[in-house]
C-alpha cells in the first residue's frame, strides 16, 4: 500500500492503494466516482477518459502511483453545473443512446477543444477514433464538437466592439 497524493476536480485527494492498482478502480471502487467507465480496461475503448494536467488519458491503463501530484479531471468535474460548451452541445444536439460510452467521449472532446478550439472533421476523426461507441453515435458525436466549437468561439468573443469611450 502507499499513500499517493493528487488533485481531483479541484480538490486535493490521498488514497491508500497498491501504487500499481489502475487510476480507474481507484475513482470508481476508492473514491465512488462512477462517472469514468470501464470498458475494456486495456486502453482499446476510451470509456475510461479522463484529464491529467488538461490532457486525455485512459485511467485503466494508468497506475495510481503515475498521478502523485497531477490534477486529474473526471467528468464530474468538468463544469460543476453541466455549463461546459462540450456538455452543452451535447445536450443540445441530444447525442447520448445508451449512454455508456459517452462520459470518456466527452472527456475526449474537451481535450481536443482546448488544444484546437477549431478542429476539423479529419482533425475529430484523428482524436476520436480510439473512443468507441457501440450505438453508434458518432455522426452525432462529430457534429456535437463543431457546436462546442461554435459556442466556445462565441464565449470568448469580447460582449462589444470598438464604440465611443
Ligand atoms: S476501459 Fe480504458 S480504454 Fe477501455
Ligand atoms: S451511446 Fe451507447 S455505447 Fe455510445
Amino acid at each position: 500500500m502507499a499513500n499517493i497524493k493528487f488533485t481531483l476536480n479541484g480538490k486535493s485527494q490521498s488514497v491508500d492503494v497498491p501504487p500499481q492498482m489502475p487510476l480507474l478502480w481507484v475513482l470508481r471502487d476508492t473514491l465512488g466516482m462512477t462517472g469514468t467507465k470501464f470498458g475494456c480496461g486495456m486502453a482499446l475503448c476510451g470509456a475510461c477518459t479522463v484529464h491529467q494536467n488538461g490532457q486525455a488519458i485512459r485511467a485503466c491503463i494508468t497506475p495510481v502511483s503515475s498521478v502523485a501530484g497531477k490534477t486529474i479531471t473526471t467528468i464530474e468535474g468538468l463544469s460543476p453545473d453541466s455549463s461546459h460548451a462540450v456538455q452543452k452541445a451535447w445536450l443540445e444536439l441530444d447525442v447520448p443512446q445508451c449512454g455508456y460510452c459517452q462520459s470518456g467521449q466527452i472527456m475526449a472532446a474537451a481535450a481536443l477543444l482546448a488544444k484546437n478550439a477549431k478542429p476539423s472533421d479529419a482533425d475529430i476523426d484523428e482524436v476520436m477514433r480510439g473512443n468507441i461507441c457501440r450505438c453508434g453515435t458518432y455522426q452525432s458525436i462529430r457534429q456535437a464538437i463543431h457546436r462546442a466549437s461554435q459556442i466556445l468561439t462565441a464565449s470568448n468573443r469580447p460582449a462589444h466592439k470598438g464604440g465611443v469611450a
